[in-house]
């Protein structure tokens, strides 16, 4: 009996204390709303001096504050992106999508955002279903705001953010935001310009590195820490900052990387430094592209015409080591060469066969192998290195033919690297773009049908 009403009052207890928290936490309905997709579309063609990224139509929502605004846009007829763009007008360039809530997840004509007195943040569709939200109801959130560095937020009433945009990144870090172990971990490229889903590429924070992936498991770029090559030392976050140099109004962009278990006479934090510009530009960022590079773009206030520049691009044409700042050859990247091509000095220069190697053209590829022993075969190509040989550290085998072994085993291997000077292998489930590497140790053994 005594047991039974004791729980009954727990019961009731934190039933009032929910209630309580609930009627604490409701969101002022001054500041709850209800915006619609439809009405007026803008399109952002040559013509008209609003232009986005991507060239879609979109419909731009009231919440704005310099100089982002919250808009739906379309690239393909009736399926829209709820996504934040950064620029105005008067900038004259091409406004950029730094942030979105439902790629892979397009909403039609009349879908809605909608801000509850529940405090959860829900875009639902036309016939009510929901597409995306912030998942927070009933947990204190009294407002909503765009921030002036382009994060979006709930508020609690001690101004803490409940949920902010920052945490849920997409292709795109602004000023200030960051990746963290344990956080928001990756970027993800998109698919293509009229295709706005997960594309291939990926940039990821691990605990012993920041990484650029082709397909979640080849590495192909990551740069080096000595620090993180003690045991303990781990990353725990990269955060794209602007700093001031120690020369006269000049400013770094660049990564901050937060270690921990770092050396105390050390310094805890490691940098990589991206662009270097003559102003104090808050308002840049950095994009996991397309095509699987980063650049930095900035935004200059107060300018008529291209407000956005190209500070930084990290595989680029020249292998620049100007001030310090990193640079990759373009060889490096997956789909330089397209499918099956040769690259050299960021260049495409030939297409490998069995017969020799023939002029580059987009459209190289290999005959698929088949898995039937004995129906595939090998040729070998020498002074070459698959994209990922340089930045993993491969398998190391005895001999030549235990490697190729490996691939002819595996019916997905289209062909494996091997360097004869330290008898290490790759085995590769992705040609791509092969690199000219002048080392006669470094061979490439293409796997072929037998005719
Ligand atoms: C809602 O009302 C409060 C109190 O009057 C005010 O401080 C706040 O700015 C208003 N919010 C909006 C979005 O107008
Ligand atoms: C959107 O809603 C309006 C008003 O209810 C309606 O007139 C219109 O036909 C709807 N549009 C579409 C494409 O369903
Ligand atoms: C750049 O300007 C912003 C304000 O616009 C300021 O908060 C920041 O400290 C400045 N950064 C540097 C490195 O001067
Ligand atoms: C990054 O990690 C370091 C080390 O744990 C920490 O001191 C710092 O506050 C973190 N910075 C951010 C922006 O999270
Ligand atoms: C070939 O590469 C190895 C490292 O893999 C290096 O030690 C060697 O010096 C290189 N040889 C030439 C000729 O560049």
């Amino acid at each position: 009996m005594t047991s039974s009403s004791s729980s009954l009052s727990l019961i009731f207890f934190c039933f009032m204390f929910r209630l309580i928290s609930i009627s604490d936490a409701i969101v002022p309905p001054n500041e709850t709303f209800h915006y619609v997709n439809n009405g007026d579309l803008f399109f952002g063609n040559e013509y008209l001096i609003y232009d986005s990224e991507y060239a879609p139509t979109y419909r731009v929502l009231p919440p704005y504050i310099f100089p982002f605004r919250l808009c739906f846009y379309n690239t393909t007829p009736n399926a829209y992106t709820l996504a934040l763009r950064m620029g105005r007008y008067r900038g004259a360039t091409v406004m950029p999508w730094v942030w979105e809530a439902n790629r892979g997840k397009p909403v039609r004509e009349n879908a809605t955002l909608s801000l509850g007195s529940d405090g959860n943040l829900v875009l639902a569709d036309a016939d009510g279903r929901i597409a995306w939200q912030t998942n927070t109801p009933n947990i204190g959130v009294v407002g909503f705001a765009i921030l002036s560095d382009g994060n979006v937020v709930l508020r609690d009433s001690k101004g803490n953010f409940v949920w902010q945009s920052f945490d849920h990144p997409t292709d795109t870090l602004l000023i200030g935001q960051s990746l963290r172990i344990g956080g928001p971990y990756k970027l993800v490229s998109r698919e293509s310009v009229t295709n706005n889903v997960n594309g291939a590429y990926s940039l990821v924070i691990e605990p012993k590195r920041l990484a650029l992936y082709y397909k979640n498991d080849m590495r192909y770029w990551s740069p080096s820490f000595s620090e993180l090559n003690r045991r303990n030392v781990m990353l725990a976050n990269v955060t794209f900052k602007i700093a001031e140099t120690d020369y006269v109004e000049t400013y770094f962009h660049e990564l901050e990387f937060g270690l921990v278990n770092a050396r105390p006479r050390f310094a805890h934090t490691a940098y990589l430094v991206l662009g270097r510009i003559q102003y104090n530009s808050s308002l840049s960022y950095l994009r996991l592209g397309i095509d699987g590079n980063i650049r930095v773009y900035t935004y200059r206030r107060n300018v008529r015409t291209q407000a956005w520049t190209l500070l930084y691009t990290l595989f680029d044409k020249t292998e620049n080591v100007d001030g310090g700042l990193i640079f990759e050859d373009e060889c490096q990247q997956p789909n330089r060469c397209g499918n099956f091509g040769l690259c050299e000095d960021s260049q495409c220069v030939g297409c490998p066969t069995p017969n020799g190697v023939f002029a580059w053209s987009k459209d190289c590829d290999t005959k698929p192998p088949g898995c039937k022993p004995g129906g595939f075969t090998y040729y070998q190509l020498k002074g070459v290195d698959h994209f990922t040989v340089k930045y993993t550290a491969g398998n190391h085998f005895a001999s030549r033919s235990d490697c190729e072994s490996k691939c002819s085993k595996d019916c997905g291997c289209l062909g494996y690297f091997y360097h004869t000077d330290n008898s290490r292998c790759w085995i590769a489930h992705e040609l791509k773009t092969l690199t000219r590497v002048g080392n006669s140790t470094h061979l490439a053994y293409i796997k072929t049908p037998v005719r």
